[in-house]
């Protein structure tokens, strides 16, 4: 990503500790609308979608919680972070003592984020503006995606590719804020986080959110 983008990240954010992993630092944005216009303005798009790159979502503060919690589940092991936004998923998951973190998103902002919340917190994630949900899943031992359920495309395309990823043998964790969007089929709940959250983002302070495991048998 380039120092363009870098710069709006710094210039639109601050450094904060996310409430339920208060282990990682990232450049969060107080409000979403001002940062959301000049996003589109500096794009010259006004259909452009949020940033989500600017905070840490439940989905992706109550999947990072499951990870450092049990570093098990990464240690030693090369890990995708699906949808990675601020990269939140992806430090906890070097943080964890992953071997290899990969970091994907189809915002180029995200890119720039992560290019920047990773070093912040001394860990390495190698981020990738793709869409990799029609290719076959990558050569990863550990799949997370957090917050992906938010809206019926992503969330539709999204699980049936994780699906097809955990029945070739990837272990695959979703966080998820109960978006109601993601097909319930084959999801395993492991967990479950009251994620604090602003009423600017989520009309609401709180929001209860699982941490699932999407189940091998369950390809299609
Ligand atoms: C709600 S945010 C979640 C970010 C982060 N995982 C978290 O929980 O804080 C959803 C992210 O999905 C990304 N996204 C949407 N469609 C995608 C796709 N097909 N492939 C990868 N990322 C995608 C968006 O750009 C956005 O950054």
């Amino acid at each position: 990503m380039t120092a363009r983008g870098r710069a709006f990240v710094r210039h639109w954010t601050r450094i904060e500790r996310p409430a339920l992993v208060p282990e990682i630092r990232l450049h969060l944005a107080g409000a979403l609308m001002p940062l959301w216009e000049a996003t589109a303005r500096d794009a010259g798009d006004p259909e452009l979608p949020p940033p989500y790159w600017a905070f840490a979502w439940a989905g992706g503060q109550a999947l990072a919680r499951h990870v450092l919690d049990h570093p098990e589940l990464v240690r030693g092991r090369r890990v995708l972070d699906l949808a990675t936004g601020s990269g939140l998923c992806a430090i906890a998951a070097a943080l964890a003592g992953a071997r290899e973190v990969r970091g994907v998103d189809i915002d180029p902002l995200a890119i720039a984020a992560v290019g920047i919340n990773a070093p912040l917190n001394d860990v390495h994630v190698a981020a990738a503006c793709r869409d990799l949900l029609d290719e076959p899943a990558p050569d990863v031992d550990v799949i997370l995606a957090g917050d992906i359920g938010y809206e019926w495309n992503l969330a539709t395309r999204g699980a049936r590719w994780l699906r097809s990823a955990a029945a070739q043998g990837i272990e695959v964790r979703i966080g998820d804020p109960e978006r109601h969007h993601l097909p319930p089929e084959g999801l395993e709940v492991l967990e479950a986080h009251d994620v604090p959250t602003s009423l600017d983002l989520e009309q609401t302070t709180s929001k209860h959110t699982t941490v699932l495991r999407v189940m091998g048998g369950a390809a299609g």
